[in-house]
């Protein structure tokens, strides 16, 4: 990969440029080699279509989306042809592949068993002590039927909900793809979330069943969640079954009626390693998984097969480029959507060898990545900034100590990425020749929208343009375009494939957290983002409570009602402020209760709290106690003001702050 720069603007650094007001656009594109650009996916697909260039190539396809999803649509099993590839007489709830009859576990699992790929490897995973499990696509297919032969057994069907608390281990893919193999869905909740998140989700899915471990591995230490569930499960009134894998074989309360392990349960003879594939309908739910917004109560975000099957599939394709002998590590975690879609459903969709590492990047010391690198020939690797950041920290010896050679992508997702850091995962880690593919996406998206291909030039920081058949722009709240490097709204214009379909069991909220607000009709994102004069887009942040914390999306009033359910407190307001490594930290302002004093004991306390009951990553870096909250004259609090204030900033106008 080499680096051009444009003479004229030689004194601006690329990550200054994009950032100076109404200054000019970046001045240095890293370009992929010929090499790069010969063999990508993208390319041939562009030839194939008479194209010579990448623009025309995406624009064709944004005027003829339909038939740039059919293409991809057509290189997948269907039981039965759609009738119509878009149906928008009821949007905003869109529909996809009306009227085909599928299964992403068909096209995942089935569909390769039945060819040379029967023995390839789908599965590789590390556990963090260093054992390993592989798994066959034959294999594969035994494990997950005799799974869902036990969901079955159970009388899991079609239209129930089965909640997943699971660690980073294989069964976590495993009774996924064995819910949606019967046409159940699953909700997965992250190994890392606690006590009331675990069960405000259970309780929003009504689910009957839960899938969890005795614990899991980080740093060596044991993170109980049999212990976690089992609190959780006092709190929901809907749970009838609890399946638990033994992972860590520590000791473990088992109820007796409601409590079973799996292996044996896989011990008996309703276990059989053969399971028909149930064909579903491509609008037919996949899953739930659960997401921050503004409010306490996490919005359930609904995804279905058939479009999402079709939208994963064909960004991994094209983004990542993945050949028949990579070997594929998404290093997020399959509770988060980047592991749902880009660990779990899409590479094994395209048949690809995935890579799974259970525990901390830096355990036991800084270099165990690089050397997962090195011992599995990792091909390709996509990862979170904050993960980049961290393992900065400790220096080039560590990953200069392997050969790291076998890389040739990287990509990174979840919040911008500063140059800095995109310059040294370019250099130490990607040897300069790996292309970073910066993709933009949400839980509410499914897969990539705004995302470079390999063939794509790249500014460190931006990422860059949308994806084929992805109509996004940068607009004013009136919906008019703005102009290049003016700050506004991130819209989507036309509907995708792999989209959310609505909010469980409040399509309402679908209606006017994404679609009512201004501007009217076009997809709202949340983000707020800029274009430069090249047209790539650079994303500002988030313009709503939402807080990302290495990477991970929390609600402030998640956060709140958490301190809020402690006897001390009377009122919280949490806040993001930025951290090196983490990109935010949580910074939470209390007032207490009438004999309660502040102290730093109860700042620990709260914090441990919080720990509790929302999970480790929602702990907050540093609490302040208060007398009082700045807020609206409706009494809205002004977490706005709290994060001008700790910044030392201008608050701003407050003309509707109480007074
Ligand atoms: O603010 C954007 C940020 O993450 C949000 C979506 O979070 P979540 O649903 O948890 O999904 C994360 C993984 C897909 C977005 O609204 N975000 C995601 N990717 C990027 C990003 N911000 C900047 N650059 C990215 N590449």
């Amino acid at each position: 990969m080499t680096e051009t720069r444009n003479a004229a603007l030689d004194s601006t650094t690329p990550m200054e440029a994009p950032h100076t007001a109404g200054g000019n656009s970046v001045d240095r594109f890293y370009k992929p080699s010929d090499e790069i650009v010969e063999q990508a996916n993208v390319t041939a697909y562009m030839r194939s279509k008479g194209f010579q260039t990448y623009e025309e190539l995406y624009n064709w396809s944004i005027a003829n989306l339909q038939e740039f999803w059919t293409d991809q649509a057509r290189e997948l099993s269907w039981f039965e042809p759609w009738q119509k590839v878009l149906d928008d007489s009821q949007a905003p709830f869109y529909k996809w592949f009306v009227g085909a009859k599928t299964n992403i576990v068909y096209n995942a699992i089935d569909r390769h068993v039945n060819t040379w790929r029967r023995n390839k490897l789908a599965l590789i995973w590390e556990g963090e002590d260093g054992s390993q499990r592989t798994f066959s696509y034959h294999t594969l297919n035994r494990e997950v039927s005799r799974i869902a032969n036990v969901l079955k057994s159970m009388g899991v069907r079609k239209g129930d909900i089965v909640t997943i608390y699971l660690p980073r281990i294989p069964e976590l893919p495993l009774t996924m793809l064995a819910c949606a193999k019967i046409g159940a869905a699953h909700s997965v909740v992250y190994g890392g979330f606690s006590v009331e998140a675990l069960a405000d989700r259970i309780d929003d899915a009504g689910s009957k069943v839960l899938i969890t471990a005795d614990g899991g591995y980080m740093r060596g230490k044991i993170i109980e969640l049999k212990k976690i569930a089992d609190e959780a499960m006092a709190r929901t009134p809907t749970l009838q079954t609890c399946i638990v894998v033994k992972h860590t074989g520590h000791e473990v309360t088992m109820e007796n009626t409601r409590d079973l392990w799996l292996h044996d349960l896989l011990s008996l003879p309703i276990a059989s390693p053969v399971c028909p594939t149930e064909p579903v309908d491509a609008e037919d739910t996949l899953f739930i998984l659960y997401t921050s917004g503004t409010t306490g109560r996490p919005k359930g975000v609904v995804h279905t097969h058939g479009g999402y099957m079709v939208g994963t599939y064909t960004t991994l394709k094209f983004v990542f480029d993945l050949k028949e002998e990579d070997r594929w590590w998404c290093a997020a975690d399959p509770g988060w959507i980047t592991g749902h879609s880009y660990i779990v459903y899409s590479p094994l969709v395209a048949g690809a060898t995935s890579f799974m590492y259970e525990g901390a990047p830096n355990y036991p010391y800084p270099d165990r990545w690089w050397s997962l690198i090195a011992r599995h020939a990792i091909t390709v690797l996509y990862t979170a900034p904050t993960a980049i950041r961290g393992l900065m920290r400790f220096g080039e010896a560590w990953p200069n100590r392997h050969d790291l050679s076998s890389l040739r992508l990287l990509g990174t997702v979840g919040e911008p990425i500063n140059p800095e850091a995109w310059r040294w995962y370019h250099r130490v880690i990607g040897g300069e020749r790996c292309p970073i593919m910066d993709t933009w996406w949400q839980t509410e998206t499914g897969h990539f929208m705004i995302t470079p291909t390999p063939i794509t030039p790249l500014k460190p920081g931006s990422a860059t343009r949308a994806f084929l058949g992805i109509d996004v722009d940068v607009v004013h709240e009136d919906g008019s375009p703005c102009a290049a490097n003016e700050d506004g709204l991130l819209v989507v214009k036309q509907p995708w494939p792999g989209m959310m379909r609505t909010i469980l069991n409040d399509p309402e909220r679908y209606v006017t957290t994404y679609w009512d607000k201004e501007p009217a009709g076009m997809y709202t994102v949340g983000d707020s983002a800029r274009k430069d004069d090249d047209g790539y887009i650079w994303i500002i942040g988030r313009l709503d409570d939402v807080i990302k914390v290495s990477g991970y999306r929390l609600g402030t009033a998640e956060v709140e009602s958490a301190l809020v359910s402690h006897p001390a407190v009377a009122e919280a307001a949490a806040i993001g402020l930025p951290h090196e490594v983490k990109g935010n930290a949580i910074h939470a302002f209390v007032i207490l209760r009438e004999g309660f004093a502040g102290s730093p004991h109860l700042e620990d306390e709260l914090k441990a709290h919080v720990g509790h009951e929302m999970g480790p990553i929602a702990r907050p870096e540093k609490i302040d106690f208060v007398a009082s909250l700045p807020k609206t004259r409706s009494g809205k609090i002004m977490r706005r003001v709290l994060k001008a204030q700790a910044l030392g900033q201008d608050v701003g106008d407050i003309s509707t702050l109480e007074a």
